[in-house]
């Protein structure tokens, strides 16, 4: 378990915690920073004035007893309880939230997730967090809103488009790498500076692994998360992550795998079709065929602010052998509800249930092995669901033990490290393949195929740098402290501040 606090200055601070048990709580822990630091962001793209972080702590509490009662305090500060997984498998439950933002509804939407129960095990939110938008304090006033529910209630997040956050040196996704600490250990983060054409939601960004895209499990659950907004192509280090970890899984300890990413694939809302926003598109074309033969439960996404839910899909077939895909972006931010669905009149034979009208979250609950149920809660329901689909795990209908399907160049060695085998399997492409432009998804425009090439033709020299700075980073000798994935890692962040002051400016 890592907990991240926020300081307003680099004095030092700890986490002290323990075991609670009625009569006979465990003796006190300390747990160190292992992670320390601050950014300043000049103006930039979309960066709308100057601005100087707290400092931010991240600590590892552990090793922690399953099952168990926890209770920690920063300094002398507030104390919190959490519970960590329990011996039993199940039940579990996971809660799912994306496009939370901070308004009134995103404070609803808060509050029923700290009163829901079961209480969840762990919350993946699925990215455009803040909507800071520039206004990088923005992003403490969200950090304070979501306090109460993420100091007790561990979360992992993943990148959205809010996250880009372009600043005047091409560094993007800063204030997302440094205030959430890199969730999984399996390989060095890897940044170059890019751009975001927000018009094309096309970005030529390198951000790989650290909390990037990265996995890690809930007892039997593994929950894999991936950004929509770097490469996903053949070749890229996110294709072969990805690859890997749906090969490498142990489905009889790990029997179940869920996906969370930020833009959606199956949507009929009026906004971001997966069609049109290259980078959902590129996305698209380079892992669904992946994810279709790795027995995925569940592809969470945000981004549309509304309720979708498919049926088992894969390449627009149905086929219960293939994941479940569901929209849940309506955790309520300043943009408001996306209630616009243009082709109402059209069929479309995945499309198992919409709702636009509803701010809310959803949670599932894991009950054995072969059997989860998924549930939309809106907020005004008090805690019914609004929709909800009971499922067999796919894993049984779809793959025999070791007979995942594997790129024909390449075979995955479990226990080697993954960006060795990124940079193996990168040899086998042609050598301006890695860097190139991306594969365009199947059903892009052709004027977006246009404005794409003459894109690419001005950032000849713009990409050829950010291929130089890539070389760079992988020599760089923090990769040689890293541990490989197949750790057993049971990470998410839970952050607190120590501030206590009520947000008056909620938009
Ligand atoms: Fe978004």
């Amino acid at each position: 378990m890592i907990v991240t606090w926020a300081m307003n200055s680099s004095s030092s601070s700890v986490v002290r915690y323990w075991r609670r048990k009625l009569g006979e709580d465990s003796d006190e822990s300390i747990a160190f920073p292992y992670w320390i630091r601050q950014y300043n962001v000049s103006q930039g793209v979309r960066i709308v004035h100057d601005y100087v972080s707290p400092w931010f702590y991240s600590a590892k509490l552990g090793p922690l007893q399953k099952g168990s009662f926890y209770e920690y305090q920063i300094d002398n500060g507030t104390r919190h309880f959490f519970e960590t997984i329990s011996e039993e498998k199940y039940p579990i439950t996971v809660a799912i939230l994306g496009d939370v933002g901070q308004t009134n509804f995103s404070k609803e939407t808060f509050n029923e997730l700290e009163q829901y129960e079961p209480r969840p095990k762990s919350v993946l939110l699925l990215g455009d967090l803040s909507y800071a938008d520039g206004e990088l304090d923005r992003w403490d006033s969200y950090e304070r809103l979501a306090e109460k529910a993420f100091a007790e209630i561990p979360v992992a997040v993943l990148p959205g488009n809010h996250e880009c956050e372009v600043d005047s040196t091409g560094n993007a996704f800063t204030s997302y790498r440094n205030r959430y600490p890199p969730s999984g250990i399996e390989a060095p983060e890897i940044i170059a500076p890019g751009n975001f054409d927000y018009s094309e939601y096309d970005a030529i960004f390198h951000y790989d692994f650290g909390a990037s895209f990265y996995a890690y499990t809930l007892g039997p659950v593994k929950v894999i998360a991936l950004n929509t907004y770097v490469r996903a192509n053949a070749g890229s280090r996110q294709q072969a992550f990805l690859e890997r970890e749906l090969a490498c899984t142990d489905r009889s300890v790990t029997p179940w795998i869920i996906i969370g990413m930020h833009a959606p694939w199956y949507s009929t809302n009026a906004k971001h079709r997966a069609d049109t926003e290259l980078n959902t598109a590129n996305h698209r074309a380079g892992l669904e065929d992946i994810i279709a033969q790795g027995g995925v439960a569940f592809v969470f996404a945000g981004h549309v602010h509304a309720y979708e839910r498919s049926h088992a899909v894969c390449q627009n077939e149905l086929d219960n052998k293939c994941p479940v895909y569901i929209t849940v972006g309506d955790g309520g931010n300043r943009e408001l509800l996306y209630d616009a669905w243009p082709f109402a009149n059209k069929y479309e034979p995945w499309s198992a249930y919409r709702n636009g009208t509803r701010y809310g979250f959803g949670v599932i609950d894991f009950h054995s092995d072969y059997r989860a149920t998924w549930k939309w809660l809106p907020n005004d329901f008090n805690g019914e669901p609004r929709d909800s689909i009971e499922i067999t795990n796919p894993y049984f209908a779809t793959v025999p033990e070791q007979s995942f399907s594997l790129s024909p160049e390449f075979t995955f060695d479990c226990q080697a490290n993954l960006v060795h085998e990124v940079n193996r399997r990168a040899a086998f492409s042609s050598a301006n393949n890695y860097d190139s432009t991306p594969d365009k998804g199947k059903s892009i425009k052709s004027r977006q195929m246009l404005l794409i090439g003459i894109f690419c033709c001005l950032l000849f020299i713009v990409i050829a740098t950010t291929f130089h700075a890539f070389h760079n980073a992988v020599d760089h000798p923090h990769f040689s402290v890293l541990t490989n994935s197949e750790l057993e890692l049971v990470p998410s962040s839970t952050t607190t501040y120590p501030k206590s002051e009520q947000e008056s400016a909620l938009v």
